[in-house]
């Protein structure tokens, strides 16, 4: 294999205000100065899997504009392989971020040149898509862009999906993870659960249940404080949370992801790549930004030794 990962997904420009608090319907609250931070599920897991020591290339879509220079320059930087980051049709896709004091943050995206991400590019891609050991996906595209890439994924190759933000799964794109990777809230839409008030940790062992009777060989659900919840047909398994004073969330769940599979990729079983995820994903949030703020291998080391 040419490449350890390949991520299937969004680039978009973050433009971070820090909130006391988010304002309701018709206020107007006033924050901090503006920050722009390169971010997008897609490019913070390419980003986080390179900066770990992966082979890893994105096949993405970006605007022929300053955020879109932005994105490849943080991609370039941290060694991934732009050569499938396509460019033009619509401007860069833009988040709206706004950080409350506790590091938990709100997000609204502006889709631009990631919704023009289409099946046809993936074919373009093919030759890349054959040559990775993993590929890893996300819903910041078109869901059939997702699907296309499960069903051109070469024999020997382990997809991982996202599903954020979360949508209903056709059965062909269930089938082909491992693993699916969801919060709370989105098994609760790829299971349509209506939600009846219940704590995610009284009902993650049916969740992940449910999730694997459709189809999925193997399930990480992630539980914030509470850590997470893998399972596959050998069992379930909890791995806890490392515990740190979060700055700034956002990215820290990509940066999981991109641990977890590129560990996945390295052999490990999924406990264990989980675990490491959760070391990386808690490294992440005690700095700002996404890509930004994800560690090296060393500095995840360092960070959470013992
Ligand atoms: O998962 C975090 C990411 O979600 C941010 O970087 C933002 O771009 C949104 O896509
Ligand atoms: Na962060």
């Amino acid at each position: 294999y040419t490449y350890d990962l390949l991520v299937v997904g969004s680039a978009n420009a973050d433009l971070v205000i820090g909130v006391e608090r988010r304002p309701h319907a018709g206020e107007t609250v006033l924050g901090s100065d503006l920050a722009v931070h390169p971010g997008g599920k897609g490019a913070n897991q390419a980003v986080a899997a390179a900066r770990l020591g992966a082979r890893t290339a994105l096949l993405a879509r970006v605007g022929d504009d300053d955020h879109g220079r932005l994105l490849l320059d943080s991609l370039r930087t941290a060694d991934v392989d732009v050569s499938e980051v396509r460019t033009g049709g619509a401007p860069t896709g833009v988040a709206l971020i706004t950080v409350d004091p506790s590091g938990d943050n709100s997000i609204v995206v502006s889709p631009g040149a990631n919704a023009r991400l289409t099946p046809a590019d993936v074919r373009d891609a093919l030759p890349a898509l054959r040559s990775a050991r993993v590929v890893s996906a996300q819903l910041e595209i078109p869901l059939d862009t997702v699907g296309e890439v499960v069903r051109l994924l070469g024999p020997g190759t382990r997809f991982a999906l996202n599903p954020s933000p979360p949508a209903p799964l056709p059965p062909e794109v269930l089938a082909a993870c491992d693993p699916l990777i969801v919060n709370e809230h989105e098994a609760r839409v790829v299971l349509g659960d209506t939600g009846d008030g219940a704590a995610a940790g009284e009902r993650s062992e049916d969740w992940a249940r449910g999730l694997l009777a459709l189809g999925p060989r193997s399930v990480v659900i992630t539980l914030g404080a509470e850590g997470a919840l893998v399972a596959d047909a050998r069992g379930t398994a909890r791995v806890p949370a490392v515990p740190v004073s979060a700055v700034d969330t956002t990215g820290a769940g990509d940066a999981f992801t991109a641990a977890l599979v590129r560990r996945l990729g390295a052999g490990d079983d999924l406990p264990t790549a989980a675990a490491y995820g959760a070391r990386v994903g808690a490294v992440a949030v005690t700095r700002r930004g996404a890509q930004a703020s994800f560690p090296t291998a060393d500095e995840v080391a360092r960070a959470t030794a013992g």
